[in-house]
Parts: C-alpha cells; sequence; structure tokens
C-alpha cells in the first residue's frame, strides 16, 4: 500500500506487465478448442481504459480445469472494471460458447424454474423473463453486464439486487478444479457482493421466478431504463457508478455533488457533471487520469465530511493507494 502516491503520479507503484510467451504455455490441445489472443483491455472495458493482455476466450467448459491451476482473471462484459494503462500479466477470461445456455422452464403453480450460463448478456435474460411472463429481473433492466459478472458482483439497483431471485449457483471457487452448486442461503451475500472469495469463477446460476403480467413486466422495465437515462451519463464511456454508496442516506453522488466536484478533471477523465458518482472518459483518457480523480474525490470526502469513500469498481493493474485509507493519499 503506498502512503507516498500523489494525484498524476504515473502508475510507477504497478509492476511491469510481461506478456510474452502466455500464448505457448497453452496445451495445443486447449488452443484446439479455444481462442487466446494478445489484445487490449481499453477495448473490453466501458470505461475504454486498460493497456495489453493475453485474452482467453474459453469455449469449451471442458479445458476449465486448466485456466484454474494457473494465475487467471474473469471478464465479464467490462462495466465495473478500472484496468491500468500497462496492462495485466495473467490470462484474462472471457466464457464463451459452453456458458451461453438459457433455458426458461415452463410456469406451473404460478413458478416457474431459469438456467442462465455466465456468458449470458444481463439484457437478454431480462427480456426472455419479461416476455415469458416471469417476475424479478425487470428490476435489473439497463444494469450493463454479463449474468457472470452480475452474480458476482451482485449487481443492482436502489430496489433491488441480482441475487435476490436466485436459487442457487455455479461456481469454481479458488483451489477447486471442476464447478459446484451452491443454494443461495450458502452465499454471504450483501450490498454489491456475492460474498464469495475473490478469483471465484462464477459458471451459471438457476432462478425461481413467480408469473407475473408481461406488460406489467415490461412497463417496470422500460420505466427503469427511461431513469437511468434521465440521471445518469450513459452516452459517454464510464463504469458505472465508481464508489459504493456509504449509506442509503447518504449516496455517493450527492456527497460528491456537495463537495463542488461535478465537471473536476484530470486529463481526459472528468467527474460527471450529469451523476457525480460517474467518472467519464470524454477525450481519451489515461488510466493515471482516472486515478488521479479518484484520488482526489475520496481525499475531499475524507477531509472535509470525515466519509471513507469504497471503490465500487473494480481495479486491475491500478495503484494500490485507490484502496487505501484516503488520509494515507496525496491529493
Ligand atoms: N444525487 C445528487 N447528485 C448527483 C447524483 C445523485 O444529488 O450528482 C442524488 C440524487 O438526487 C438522489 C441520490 O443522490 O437523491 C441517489 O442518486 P441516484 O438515484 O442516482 O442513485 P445512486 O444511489 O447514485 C444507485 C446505484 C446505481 C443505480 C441507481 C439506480 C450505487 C453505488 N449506485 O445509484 O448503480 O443505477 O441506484 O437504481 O449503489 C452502478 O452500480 O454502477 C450504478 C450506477
Amino acid at each position: 500500500m503506498s502512503s507516498t502516491a500523489s494525484a498524476g503520479v504515473s502508475l510507477a507503484s504497478v509492476a511491469p506487465v510481461d506478456i510474452t510467451g502466455a500464448v505457448d504455455s497453452f496445451t495445443d490441445a486447449f488452443l484446439t478448442r479455444n481462442r487466446v489472443a494478445t489484445t487490449t483491455l481499453a477495448g473490453r472495458t466501458t470505461m475504454r481504459v486498460g493497456g495489453a493482455c493475453t485474452l482467453v476466450t474459453l469455449d469449451a467448459r471442458d479445458d476449465l480445469g486448466e485456466l484454474m491451476d494457473r494465475p487467471r482473471r474473469w471478464l465479464g462484459k467490462g462495466a465495473n472494471l478500472l484496468v491500468g494503462d500497462d496492462g495485466v500479466a495473467e490470462p484474462v477470461v472471457v466464457l464463451g460458447r459452453d456458458f451461453t445456455a438459457l433455458e426458461i422452464g415452463d410456469i406451473r403453480g404460478g413458478r416457474a424454474t431459469v438456467r442462465a450460463g455466465a456468458a449470458v448478456d444481463l439484457a437478454k435474460l431480462i427480456a426472455a423473463c419479461v416476455a415469458a411472463g416471469l417476475a424479478g429481473p425487470e428490476g435489473l433492466a439497463g444494469v450493463p453486464a454479463t449474468v457472470g459478472g452480475a452474480l458476482r458482483m451482485n449487481a443492482g439497483t436502489s430496489t433491488c439486487w441480482t441475487l435476490d431471485w436466485v436459487r442457487r449457483v455455479e461456481v469454481v471457487l479458488p483451489g477447486d478444479t471442476a464447478p459446484r452448486w451452491l443454494e443461495r442461503s450458502e452465499l454471504p451475500a450483501a450490498y454489491r457482493t456475492s460474498g464469495l472469495p475473490k478469483g471465484t469463477l462464477f459458471v451459471g446460476c438457476e432462478l425461481e421466478l413467480a408469473a407475473d403480467d408481461p406488460g406489467k413486466l415490461k412497463a417496470t422495465a422500460t420505466r427503469l431504463k427511461q431513469a437511468k437515462a434521465a440521471s445518469q451519463p450513459l452516452a459517454l464511456p464510464s463504469a458505472g457508478c465508481v464508489f459504493k454508496n456509504p449509506s442509503p442516506e447518504l449516496p455517493a453522488g450527492k456527497l460528491i455533488d456537495q463537495l463542488g466536484l461535478k465537471g473536476e478533471r484530470v486529463g481526459g477523465a472528468q467527474v460527471s457533471p450529469v451523476h457525480a458518482n460517474f467518472i467519464v472518459n470524454d477525450q481519451g483518457a489515461r488510466c493515471a487520469d482516472v486515478a488521479a480523480l479518484i484520488r482526489r474525490i475520496r481525499r475531499r470526502a475524507w477531509d472535509e465530511r470525515g466519509v471513507v469513500l469504497t471503490m465500487e469498481v473494480e481495479t486491475w493493474g491500478c495503484p494500490d493507494d485507490l484502496h487505501a485509507h484516503p488520509r494515507e493519499v496525496s491529493a
């Protein structure tokens, strides 16, 4: 943890990244069934920042084992992620073909079971449930995520969370080599977390949903999407809300707004003038710009209001001080 970092510093505290030879480290059989390429994470995140990585698209479920006994990172839609300008050394894995199943069960006794693979787009799951007249997921309308990412983050809105309707999840826990099912009651889930250890892979889930009128569900989804469009800067690249709300009474956006930081800029990144808990990349930002803004916001919230803002956005290959106590950070 750095106590000397200051705003605008380079990412010097981040270890140099070397991804040469990464492709060669996979077996021929793995490379036949799955896709491995070098790419930039700026192209795989909604924030549009982040350096190079080795990107593995895992199409074959049978090859999970080869990934589990090596360092790796799991990537969903990249909608809640800030990646350092130097990228990351570990292979970044997105789930492909074998993780895209979506099954909507028949309604019996007013309820139905839905199964979704982790690679399914959350919007697709929501649309399918709405069309089938199954209630719950419409409350997540407008949340950008894959099913796996939404489960991991327990993504949600101010009224509901992903794990609210989940009966069980299929996961590979760190140290395991094969998936197992966990009942919802076994998850220590909370606001914006599934409660499972860092490095857990979500493979899929089973939902149990109550039947309801599809027209009503569709109207709810439309209303939620319109409310988001009216209050959030959806047209510009961002990672959504940057900080967790310190409490329901003190939303981070309101606090940052009260601190007068809307419109504050470092390089190509700006605190959104629309919603203060969003940092938008409106001018080709680097991660260093975003990190400097984050430090500034956290420092001001601490100095002026005694509030520790914690990151909602996940960080990869970023300076550790983004997670340090703000009194240790100069901004
Ligand atoms: N507010 C301000 N100024 C701002 C932004 C907000 O005063 O610049 C005030 C609003 O007027 C409102 C309060 O703060 O009184 C809360 O704002 P909002 O209704 O926009 O909700 P939020 O708590 O900021 C949460 C989630 C969002 C989710 C919305 C809508 C968190 C950190 N954020 O935002 O999730 O979209 O509710 O349900 O829990 C995300 O997770 O990335 C995300 C954007």
